[in-house]
Formats: C-alpha cells, structure tokens, sequence
C-alpha cells in the first residue's frame, strides 16, 4: 500500500517509543523503573471525574459545538483572565484533543510552505515534527546549559530572516526544566515586535508547575495590546490536573485563527468527547480542585530537587537545576566514548547511552536527541521518591561499573 510522501519528513515520538519498550520489559515482569513518562503520576482530582460522571448520567452523549460548549469556553475564559491577565472573550478559544492537537492545528492554520519557525533548543520533540508536516521550516536556537538553557535576545535576533513567521516558545519547558523570567520574555518580546508579520506560539501547559514561589507570566501578558493579536496561546488540562488520558486542550488567540482552527477542527475530530466539557468547568472553577494541584506541584518540587542534586552527585552527569515542570534534562557528555558498567559497554551518544542503562540496569530514560540535544538524556520525576532512588542506585552502579545497592529484582 502507498503511504503518503508527507510521513516520510517525520519521525515517531521518541518519547512514547520510550515508554512502548520500557512497557514491554515489564510485561516481561522485568523490574523497570521508568523515567521516561510525561504524566502526573497522580489520579485526578476527584470533583472533575464526578463532573464527568454527572454529566454521562445526564445523557451528555451527543455532539456538541466544534469549538466546545459555551459553559467550558466561559470557563476557559474566566481562567484566563484571572489566572493569566489575558481577556480572550469565549468565541476566540477553541477546545481540542489534547495540548498536541491544539498546536498541531494551530500551526496548519498558520504556516505556508516555507514559512521558518524559530524553536529554542532543547525542544519538545513534536514541534519540529508540526512544523515540518504544516509545510514550514524549524530553525533551531541553541539555549546553554549555563543559562539554564534560554536562549538570549541576541540569539533570538541572529536567527531571524525574511522567512521567519512564528517563534514558539514553552516556558516552564520540556525537557528543560527550566523558566523563563517576565523580564527575560520582555526582552525576547522587543526582538521581534518590530517585524509585526512574526506570531508568537506560546506552549503554556506547565504554567502552574513552578517552583521557588515564581509564577509564570503568560507571553500575551507581558503588553496585551502590543501582543494580542500576535500571540497563540496554548495550554491543556493534561499536567495541571492528572489529565493525560483525557485529551482536552485549548488554544486562545486572534478571531481569524480561531475561525481558522475550527474549520480545520470540523473537518478532522469535531468537538472534543461531550461529557468532558463540564469536567473542564468544573477543573477551572471549583476551588476543590486547587488543594490538589498545590499538592501535586508541591510533590514535584520536592522531587525535582531531590533528583537533580542526586544526579549531579554521579561522576559524568551534570544537570541544570529545574524550575519548573517535572523533569531533569541531564547532561552524559562526561559519560560517551569511554567503558561503562560492568560489561564496559562504549555508548557515542545519549540514544545508545539509554538503550544500555534500559538493557544493562533496567531505567529508562529518553534520550535527548529529538529534543536537540544528542548527548543529554531527560528523566522524568513524575514517579515516587523511592523510585528516584532506586533508579539513580542503579544509574550510579552502571556508571560506576559496581552491582547496584538495591536489587534488580527487589519490589518496587
Ligand atoms: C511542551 C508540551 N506541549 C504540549 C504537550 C501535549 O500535551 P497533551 O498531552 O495535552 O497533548 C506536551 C506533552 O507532553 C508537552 O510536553
């Protein structure tokens, strides 16, 4: 059968291949700790799920507005302006199937044929895969690791052209960890506010996963009136709320896009599952549901921190200390082109690097390749804090060529 020339510019998620395989082991019964995953390791809150429950028992099973229901729309509005001091009326959002379906249908509702995206480095590895399959061009922009890896006005300036569009930004970010200041965003802002064909994708879904009491300033806040018809703004329920499963998104942004976006979204999916709409008034409106997020966030800080210091405590590994969201983008540079572990295995980059320690001691990590970045690896603390032990007991022991204190085999 003929498979469309279009796929062959993409690769699969590398992140979800991670988890496939490391899945795989354990159905083996294979001790696995993984920190591959990009999800709360928490339930959602219970209100949402009753909201969702309730609405079913009503007979919420039929289709709704392609955008989502009003009610939801409202909610999402409301949010927005308390949370994020932007003023999106209910008919500029549009709901969608998740964070990833609301930037891929934003960037097909936006980008022509050669249109150049500028993506910091590290990346979520889907941007470039969206850019490429909307017909534009990612030009990455290298962060350092000694700035926490953001990326400086002066770099944001160097890699503009004639052909640049669309600058994506995700602050908190995956995989970096790392935040962006209202002051560092405003300098970035002033680079490009003067070439006014430039539109800004901001990826706001980690913005309540912060740490060391920052809050996060949403890019349309920094000069609403400068901003507001530039600016996309995307977010989803899925890290806030435990909502992975679920697929809500929402995009935010001018009246031409949103149009635009809906004609895509009624072609494609139409609305989102019906009897999820009053879950999402209930996650943005009850304030139940905030304990449990300040837990959740809470819970992550305390692991991050944990994580990242344990890290950088192993002989070849450095780590930039996260800010926000819930993962650590770690270097391996010190560890390639040298004998590793017991069977003094020789690992060039950070892809055979995670295939050994998956093979050799049984952690998954995914490597940073498609995130730009080949010779780190990025482990996610969305687990306990006894399973970041005894992943890093392990990661250590391979490093270190010794037995690992705890078991392979010992229960998790
Ligand atoms: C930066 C970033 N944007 C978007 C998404 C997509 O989120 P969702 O699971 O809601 O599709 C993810 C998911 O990991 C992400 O890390």
């Amino acid at each position: 059968m003929q498979i469309a020339d279009r796929l062959s510019v993409i690769s699969e998620s590398i992140t979800l291949a991670v988890q496939a395989q490391a899945n795989a082991l354990k159905k083996q019964g294979v001790d696995v700790i993984g920190f591959g995953a990009g999800e709360p390791d928490f339930d959602t809150p219970i209100p949402i799920k009753e909201a969702a429950i309730e609405a079913l028992r009503a007979g919420k099973t039929k289709y709704e507005p392609t955008a989502g229901t009003l009610e939801a729309r409202t909610a999402i509005a409301d949010k927005l302006r308390r949370y994020n001091a932007l003023e999106y009326p209910p008919d500029q959002i549009i709901i969608s199937v998740g964070g990833k379906h609301s930037l891929y249908l934003a960037l097909m509702a936006t980008l022509n044929p050669g249109d150049e995206v500028i993506i910091p480095a590290p990346y979520w590895v889907s941007y470039p895969e969206m850019v490429k399959l909307a017909g534009g061009v990612p030009v990455f922009v290298r962060g350092d690791p000694s700035n926490d890896f953001k990326i400086t006005p002066q770099q944001l300036a160097d890699a503009l052209t004639p052909a640049t569009r669309m600058f994506i930004i995700n602050s908190p970010s995956n995989p970096g960890g790392h935040t962006y200041h209202p002051q560092e965003l405003l300098a970035l802002a002033e680079v490009i506010q003067k070439h006014p064909h430039i539109t800004v994708c901001s990826d706001e879904i980690y913005e309540r996963l912060l740490f060391n009491g920052q809050r996060s300033c949403s890019w349309g806040a920094i000069n609403w009136d400068l901003w507001k018809d530039r600016t996309i703004t995307c977010n989803c329920l899925s890290k806030t709320y435990a909502m992975t499963g679920w697929r809500i998104g929402y995009t935010a942004g001018p009246k031409p896009l949103i149009a635009a976006m809906n004609k895509l979204q009624s072609q494609m999916t139409s609305n989102i599952t019906s009897f999820c709409m009053p879950a999402i008034v209930n996650a943005l409106s009850d304030p139940a549901n905030e304990k449990a997020v300040e837990n959740m966030r809470l819970a992550f800080e305390g692991r991050g921190e944990h994580m990242w210091r344990r890290l950088n405590a192993i002989n070849g590994i450095t780590c930039v200390r996260p800010s926000g969201a819930f993962y650590c983008f770690a270097s391996v540079r010190g560890l390639l082109n040298r004998p590793l572990g017991a069977a003094a295995v020789v690992c060039h980059d950070a892809v055979e690097f995670s295939r050994q320690l998956l093979a050799q001691v049984h952690v998954a990590v995914v490597p940073g390749n498609d995130f730009g970045f080949d010779d780190h690896v990025r482990l996610s603390y969305a687990t306990s804090k006894s399973q970041i032990d005894k992943g890093l007991d392990r990661i250590q022991a391979f490093v270190n060529g010794e037995a690992p204190r705890r078991s392979l085999e010992s229960p998790s």
